[in-house]
Formats: C-alpha cells, structure tokens, sequence
C-alpha cells in the first residue's frame, strides 16, 4: 500500500514513523497494543513484555510499553539490555477528573495574550501550516505526528495551534484517542505534545492550550484520562502537567532501541 501521509523530520525518522504506521495497520485490532502515529505501543504489559518489546523494537527501530511499573523497570531494562537493546524511561504523569477540573479552572481564571487565535488542524488545514507546526514541535524538541494524526483523521483527537497576527504559529497541544475501545484503557488518552515558542514562553500558552484540549477531549470523546510521558529533568513541562492535574503515577514509559533497525534501512514509499 502507497503511503501519503505528511511525515516531518530527518530521514531516519520518517523511515521510523512509516514503519510504525505499517505495523499498526497489522495490530490496529488487538487491544493490546496503541498508536497515535509515532511508536506502536505495547499498552497491556505482562509477563511477555521483554519479548514483545524486543520484537517491537526490531521491527520498528524503538518500542515502548505504557503502563509499566516503575517498581519493575530495572528487571526489565537488564532483560532488553541483555538482548542488545538500549533502554530508555519517561516518567508516565496521568490525571482524571482532576484534570477536567483543573482545566476547566484554568479556562475560567486566565486568558490568552489577545494577538493569539485558537485553530484546531483539520481536513482542510493548508499543508504549509500543518508542516510549520510540525517545525514548530521540531524545534521544541518534540517529535511531530504525522499529518493525518494531527488533522484528527488517523485516530480521534484534536492538535490545537495558536497563531500570531502574522499567522505564523506560537504554541500547539495535542489529545488522541489512542487505545482499543476493548482494551481496558480504552477511554485513556494521550495527552501532551505541548511546545511554546522561544520567545512567547511564560504567557500561559501552553497551559491553556493543554486545557482546552482536556475539556475538548473529555466532552468530545469520552476520555476519562489523559496520559503524557515527560523525562524526569524536564522540570517545566512537569511542572505545568501538574498544573492541569496530570500527575507522576507508579508507571513508566518503558522504551527500548534497536540501534541498528533504528538508523536502518530507509522505507520510501
Ligand atoms: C513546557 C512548555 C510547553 C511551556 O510553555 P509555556 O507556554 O511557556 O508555559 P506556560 O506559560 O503556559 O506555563 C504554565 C506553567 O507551566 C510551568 N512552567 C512553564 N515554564 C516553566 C519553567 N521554565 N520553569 C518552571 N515551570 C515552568 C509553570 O508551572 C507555569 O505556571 P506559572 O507560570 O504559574 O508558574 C515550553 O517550555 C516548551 O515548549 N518546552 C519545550 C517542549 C517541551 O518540553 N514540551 C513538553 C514535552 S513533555
């Protein structure tokens, strides 16, 4: 199948993001395994974690599994590493009603700086503005989605972006529908993908964004949680997660990298 999805970044992480894309049209029907468009996840780890992953990792470059216990990681990553694999953690932040209500505060209390509009990315969002916020991500250090993801055709959800007056966007924050809906996580959704301007930072962007993408999922959708991985040293992003009642929980994110397939062999088409 021909591939035409708007993929963004260096070549090796489009090669990386088809393949995940491939491996999830084959695993999109079973519960245990969720996808919005970068690494097909392993979402119900159990005593089969370190073989799926390493499995996953193979094929794809990297797998990561939600959901894992923290208490557990260590054994884990010895079993992936052991295996020639490269490990690697987020810490998996999670909030439920909190956040509604967090969110909702945070809508009531503050506004946006009054140069900005609020635009969700759909069907018809020009493909210059889909890729400039895709660079915009890019230079926050986050890793865009691909397009079809972020236009909300791929998985339900929303990728909101604020814009300048000279249209040129400022912040974005996305929520997907990622799970099964017979998996037991099925009305859990990521979260996050928040990135701000350099030099718009500390206006309250971000945060409002995040929480508009909360509420919007949360009446929209039917997400009753929201999920985001953030390293352990990325103090501000945690530190605005917790504003909007999105906490540390007792799990990680659990990765594992094939260094090899990961730089590997391009898919082009
Ligand atoms: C994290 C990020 C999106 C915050 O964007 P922002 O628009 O500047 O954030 P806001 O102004 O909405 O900040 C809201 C809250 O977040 C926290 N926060 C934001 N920047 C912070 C900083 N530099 N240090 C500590 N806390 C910070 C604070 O709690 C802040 O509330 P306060 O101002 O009342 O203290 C931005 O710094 C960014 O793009 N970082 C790089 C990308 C990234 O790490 N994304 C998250 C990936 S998990």
């Amino acid at each position: 199948m021909v591939d035409t999805d708007e993929y963004f970044g260096s070549p090796d992480r489009i090669a990386l993001a088809r393949r995940s894309a491939r491996l999830w049209r084959l695993l999109r029907d079973n519960p245990r395994y969720a996808y919005y468009g970068r690494l097909v996840a392993l979402s119900e780890p159990g005593e089969d974690a370190a073989d799926v992953l390493s499995d996953m990792a193979r094929l794809q470059g990297a797998a990561v599994s939600y959901f894992y216990p923290a208490d557990d990681a260590a054994a884990l990553f010895a079993q992936l590493e052991d295996r020639g694999l490269a490990t690697d953690r987020h810490e998996h932040f999670w909030g439920g009603e909190a956040a509604l209500a967090a969110s909702r505060r945070a809508l009531q209390d503050l506004a946006l700086p009054a140069d900005l509009t609020v635009s969700a990315i759909d069907a018809d969002t020009p493909r210059e503005v889909v890729r400039d916020v895709a660079e915009l991500c890019q230079a926050c250090d986050v890793m865009p989605v691909p397009g079809s993801i972020m236009r909300g055709q791929g998985r339900a959800g929303i990728c909101l972006v604020a814009t300048d007056q000279e249209s040129r966007p400022v912040a974005t924050a996305s929520s997907y529908m990622i799970h099964h809906p017979a998996s037991p996580r099925s009305k859990d959704a990521f979260w996050g993908m928040l990135a701000t301007r350099q030099d718009r930072r500390g206006e309250k962007i971000a945060l409002l964004l995040g929480a508009q993408a909360i509420i919007y999922m949360w009446e929209r959708h039917g997400a009753r949680g929201f999920m985001t991985g953030v390293k352990a040293d990325n103090r501000s992003s945690q530190a605005l997660c917790r504003k909007l009642g999105v906490t540390a929980s007792d799990w990680i994110y659990a990765s594992c990298i094939d260094k090899e397939m990961f730089a590997g062999p391009s898919v082009t088409k």
